[in-house]
């Protein structure tokens, strides 16, 4: 896109978008983390730019180089995402593209676990990571706009319906991951705004994007 092309319609807006994984530590050499290249929330954060908005892009790990334009900050756990997100604050608008870890391992070991001798491997005990876009949803500085992602196995449209219910977001994209393997350019959504659900065609990453980033747009102006 060259410069004569380039739109405003999001200029003045603070849209934070999360993209990624997140990555829990065990120890000092050990994680659990999610699936997540990141592609498909550097290209929402990307687009955005594109129609002028302030992006601030809280980046999980991945192997992307951030968006021209867009401030980035790199985080790698789900505490640490929750709290650059709520550092952004007030918002526009937010945008939670990121895989985040729903659990972590209750303990950090600051030396690396060794394996014991007996062959007996160790028992993991697990505890929940904070709901980044449940607490965004119901924040007292709560952005105007509040955007989830949700990837399903099954059961698409009914589970998408209660999570967008119960995120207490606005609008949800949900996609089945069995369709589209994770790291792959395409995606397909069903777009829940609440008032309505719309099968979106398959289309690549970028192109769904835009289509989201025009939504987006389209909501600010009709709001003036
Ligand atoms: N999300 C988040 N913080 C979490 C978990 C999820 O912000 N701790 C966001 C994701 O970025 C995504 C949306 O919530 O936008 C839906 O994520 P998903 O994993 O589908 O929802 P969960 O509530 O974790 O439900 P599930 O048990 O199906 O994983
Ligand atoms: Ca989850």
């Amino acid at each position: 896109r060259n410069l004569l092309s380039k739109r405003t319609d999001l200029s003045g807006k603070r849209i934070i978008v999360t993209a990624g994984p997140t990555v829990e530590p065990l120890d000092p050499v050990r994680f659990i983390s999610n699936h997540s290249s990141g592609i498909q929330g550097y290209a929402v954060a990307d687009a955005l730019a594109q129609h002028g908005a302030d992006v601030r892009l809280i980046s999980g790990p991945v192997s992307l180089s951030p968006p021209a334009n867009v401030t980035c900050i790199h985080v790698r756990t789900a505490e640490d995402m929750k709290a650059a997100c709520l550092e952004q604050l007030p918002a526009d608008a937010a945008i939670c593209v990121a895989a985040v870890s729903d659990w972590r391992p209750d303990v950090a070991y600051a030396s690396k676990m060794k394996k014991s001798g007996d062959g007996i491997p160790p028992v993991l005990k697990l505890v929940e990571n904070p709901d980044i876009l449940a607490t965004l949803s119901r924040h007292d500085q709560r952005p105007t706009l509040v955007v989830g992602f949700a990837a399903e196995t099954d059961d698409l449209r009914k589970h998408a319906e209660q999570k967008r219910l119960r995120k207490g977001c606005d609008w949800l994209l949900a996609n089945d991951v069995t369709k589209h393997r994770f790291g792959g350019k395409r995606n397909q959504v069903l777009f829940l705004t609440g008032d309505e659900t719309e099968a979106w065609p398959e289309m690549d990453k970028p192109s769904l994007a835009h289509r989201l980033a025009d939504r987006v747009a389209q909501f600010f102006q009709a709001r003036v």
